[in-house]
């Protein structure tokens, strides 16, 4: 696997497509496809419909799939039948964008040097059109293979509609296997090759104690208080000093990490000291590097995203609030099973506060992938021959809906080939992406293209 596109060449494509390139993230950056605000909805369907557009502008045909949610952008570089078919997977919705820490607007591309800002930029816009010009250069040097572009408008709300859509189109579907390009690197020195991802059980917990706001010092000691109950619920589910998850049976499917895997992380090149700085932390739960990595990639986690309830404003309203809000999720590792967890949460909350309501949402399973054979080693090659490194061997923390429902309703392998860092920023204020990582990313696309055309069928 080695004859064929030669890295000058890639590099002066890019070069010479650069402006277009941002031209195109720019302006699909600037379509706010938040999948969660159900007012941006004809804005998803306007990032559906450019998306569809710019495949056809590359010389593929494109169509916009109905889901009961948002659509789905199918693109075809067809070269016949008796060729292999390879799927391309990415996202094109993104997380809300509020808070005042953007120092540009998140809506707004923008470019300083060699760094692009705005929501999406690294998750997954930037990958995706990335890996749309490594498609146009492989297509137009005539690879004996056709390409499938498959994004996704729901994967930031857990890919509700997509195995039901892909399933009723099975067939149009139909694929030889399947790349996933959503994934993130250990640092930009160590391009990750992921081994499987994190699952995700979603949760709200909901408790109404009143009617209306009523004064704490009139009401106050006899009436409930929903905000300090939920609060008191929350510290008996976890010890949120050390994350330690306190409900009886959590860990009890957890698998400990093989002594492969093991060395794998010390290979990784991943330190505490890079992983603050990505992140803005000062001080973090525990500072062991493998202690950290068990925690970020392969630990089952219980997280609270946001508590909402009572007063929020200037100075101290002294009122007791009617009702509060927790919502909170499980990231889960292999053998963990979505419908346990939620049961096992479920009857321990209501055995603690029998009036909190709980409701599930996004139940993702992990996933285990595979890291060898002639797919996995040809994203190896790829990457190697567009970063000048080879891949590490990782799980990834985070968790896509699409991958297990592609691998069950596709019947087909699914690899990674990730192109964020962590220093871009995913979900954060002040997403970005870079033209290295860009640049790298249409080499590695063509590059794996090619490797996989070699394979034939
Ligand atoms: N690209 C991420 C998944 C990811 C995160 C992969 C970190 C590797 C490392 C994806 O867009 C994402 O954010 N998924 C959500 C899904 C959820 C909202 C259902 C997640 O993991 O929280
Ligand atoms: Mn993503
Ligand atoms: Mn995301």
């Amino acid at each position: 696997m080695n004859n064929g596109f030669s890295r000058q060449d890639l590099k002066q494509f890019a070069e010479a497509n650069r402006t277009e390139f941002e031209r195109v993230l720019s302006e699909i950056v600037e379509i706010p496809t938040v999948s969660v605000e159900p007012d941006r909805k004809s804005e998803v369907r306007r990032g559906a419909e450019y998306a569809a557009r710019l495949i056809q502008s590359c010389g593929g045909q494109a169509e916009v799939y109905e889901t009961k949610g948002h659509p789905i952008v199918y693109g075809r570089f067809d070269r016949g039948e008796g060729y292999p078919t390879i799927t391309l997977y990415n996202h094109l919705d993104v997380q809300p964008a509020e808070g005042d820490d953007w120092k540009t607007p998140p809506f707004r591309f923008t470019r300083r040097e060699d760094r692009y800002f705005g929501r999406g930029t690294t998750d997954d816009k930037g990958p995706a059109i990335s890996a749309l010009f490594g498609v146009r250069y492989a297509w137009e040097r005539g690879i004996p293979i056709n390409i499938r572009l498959l994004w996704e408008l729901e994967e930031e709300i857990g890919s509700p509609h997509f195995e039901d859509t892909i399933r009723a189109n099975a067939r149009a579907f139909a694929t030889d296997s399947v790349v996933v390009s959503d994934t993130v690197w250990v640092s930009r020195s160590r391009p990750a090759q992921p081994a499987g991802l994190r699952g995700l059980q979603g949760f709200r917990f909901e408790l109404q104690t009143g009617r209306t706001d009523q004064h704490s010092g009139t009401a106050g000691g006899a009436a409930r208080n929903p905000v300090a109950e939920l609060c008191q619920l929350i510290s008996e589910c976890m010890d949120g000093k050390t994350g330690r998850v306190k409900i009886p049976g959590f860990y009890a499917d957890v698998v400990p990490p093989s002594k492969k895997e093991l060395e794998d992380l010390k290979k990784s090149g991943f330190t505490v000291q890079g992983f603050k700085k990505d992140h803005l932390y000062k001080k973090l739960r525990v500072e062991d590097p493998m202690e950290v990595m068990k925690r970020i990639w392969m630990m089952p986690t219980f997280e609270v995203h946001g508590i909402a309830g009572g007063y929020q404003g200037p100075g101290v309203k002294t009122v007791i609030p009617p009702k509060a809000t927790a919502i909170v999720s499980c990231r889960l590792v292999p053998k963990m099973n979505p419908r346990k967890i939620v049961k096992m949460v479920t009857d321990f909350v209501k055995s603690k506060n029998p009036d909190v309501k709980v409701s599930a949402e996004h139940a993702l399973a992990a996933y285990e992938g595979r890291t060898s054979g002639p797919y996995a080693d040809a994203i190896k090659e790829a990457m190697k021959f567009a970063f000048g490194k080879e891949p590490v061997f990782v799980r990834e923390g985070g968790s896509i809906g699409a991958v297990l429902s592609m691998e069950k309703v596709l019947k087909t392998p699914v690899f990674f080939l990730g192109l964020s860092l962590p220093e871009h920023g995913y979900h954060a204020p002040n997403e970005n992406y870079d033209w290295s990582q860009a640049e790298g990313g249409m080499a590695a696309f063509a590059r794996y293209l090619q490797n996989v055309a070699q394979l034939g069928r």
